[in-house]
């Protein structure tokens, strides 16, 4: 529904007061984000800036939407996945703050991409994207606009990927800052983040009991890591899958069993892809799964399930719950694949928990600030977030849990810094 020509396309504006509720309830666990949001609104770092973010739109990134306003900007959002949008946020960024906001949970993949051209109707100069296809489409059908942008932000790994390589081939035309890159975001919004709202959202869409399941876990970056370590904390015995030698051995000495995914597609009761590729599981394994076998993705991309071949090696397919369809194998076989393979954690949950979003999204602020402060210094290319801001992350983070931690004498600073003392 619109809800004006300007102000953006979300599912129902009456919703607004319980969207305004639930970002409140957010910000209690965003005191970075808060406390940012404080300065901006001293400072006025973004005045005049034009703001285009294409996010999951949840309560976490309207915190993130009000804190570059109160800084001065203007925000336009859209969704940056068709299933993680929260209704009530989107309503109450559009009816009650002022944010066009064009996301509703469901939209199909025409609406997702006429929300990410109403997003860019306001001529942003900063872009803010999660997955980069808000950044793919401004290069690809909106090149008129690229002059008006001075830089850009990108939130996760499957991003990154995709602007190196624009980069490398020489198409991406302006700077972008690889928020994702910060150990303050990876560290704990792809490993704690994605652990718990991974086990949450597969809890939600399907109410079984961890303890005692077979877990297949494909990849182990820092996404697989935080999902394989809160399965085994649930009571489950997990299995790792890899391609990467180095990550493999490393989920063996973690305590995983490792294997190949022929191996574990024949044992395993739950499958969660975090690989960032494609066809993690694919038409070879389906017919492998006991029957039951649940299947769901944590990684950006739908890709990391063929669910075309699903589709075409299934006899019938069939909703059996809220986010769960069941498709039956022509042996009888019943695969159920959790939230049409798209993430399982944004789609059948909330995503990542609030207090972990607010270091990602503390980075997210401050790196807008640094753009407005350098951006015309800073080259079209894939840029880590400067040392600076991520160590002020940690340190306001740890402010506001009320851990002090040491400093070094300078005594202590002295032998780091030299390499005369030896044995
Ligand atoms: N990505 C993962 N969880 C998220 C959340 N809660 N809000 C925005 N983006 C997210």
């Amino acid at each position: 529904m619109q809800v004006d020509g300007k102000q953006g396309d979300v599912k129902d504006p009456s919703l607004a007061e319980e969207g305004q509720r639930l970002i409140e309830w957010a910000a209690r666990e965003m005191p970075v984000v808060r406390l940012i949001q404080g300065e901006f609104a001293a400072a006025k770092p973004l005045a005049g800036m034009r703001v285009a973010g294409c996010l999951h739109v949840t309560s976490e990134t309207a915190n993130l939407a009000l804190a570059l306003q109160a800084g001065g900007a203007e925000v336009s959002l859209c969704a940056s996945n068709p299933l993680s949008t929260q209704d009530p946020v989107a309503a109450a960024l559009a009816a009650a703050h002022g944010v066009p906001t064009y996301a509703i949970k469901g939209e199909d993949n025409d609406t997702y991409y006429a929300h990410i051209h109403a997003a860019l109707d306001a001529k942003p100069n900063v872009t803010l994207d999660d997955g980069a296809d808000l950044v793919a489409t401004l290069h690809t059908q909106r090149q008129d606009l690229l002059g008006e942008v001075a830089a850009g932000t990108e939130e996760t790994t499957t991003g990154v990927i995709r602007l190196r390589s624009m980069a490398e081939s020489g198409a991406l035309k302006y700077p972008i800052i690889a928020v994702n890159e910060a150990d303050t975001k990876h560290l704990f919004d792809n490993r704690y983040g994605t652990g718990q709202s991974t086990i949450d959202g597969i809890t939600r869409a399907t109410n079984v009991l961890w303890a005692g399941k077979r877990v297949v876990v494909a990849g182990y970056g820092w996404c697989g890591r935080g999902v394989a370590m809160r399965a085994r904390g649930m009571g489950a015995h997990v299995i790792v899958t890899e391609v990467d030698p180095v990550r493999a051995l490393e989920a063996v000495m973690d305590g995983f069993m490792v294997m190949p995914m022929d191996d574990a597609a024949r044992v395993g009761d739950i499958f969660i892809s975090v690989t960032g590729g494609m066809s993690a599981v694919g038409r070879s394994h389906f017919p492998l799964m006991k029957d039951g076998a649940i299947v769901a993705n944590s990684g950006h991309f739908n890709v990391e399930l063929d669910l075309e071949a699903l589709e075409g090696l299934a006899v019938e397919r069939r909703a059996v719950r809220p986010f769960v369809e069941q498709y039956v194998l022509p042996g009888g076989a019943r695969i159920n694949v959790l939230a049409e393979g798209r993430l399982v954690n944004l789609s059948a949950a909330e995503g990542h928990p609030s207090s972990v979003m607010d270091m990602s999204f503390a980075n997210q602020a401050l790196s807008v600030e640094h753009i407005a402060k350098n951006g015309g210094g800073l080259t079209p290319g894939v840029h880590s977030v400067p040392a600076e801001i991520d160590k002020r992350v940690a340190q306001l983070k740890l402010a506001a849990l009320d851990v002090s931690i040491d400093a070094l004498t300078p005594e202590q600073a002295r032998y780091l810094a030299g390499w005369e003392a030896g044995t």
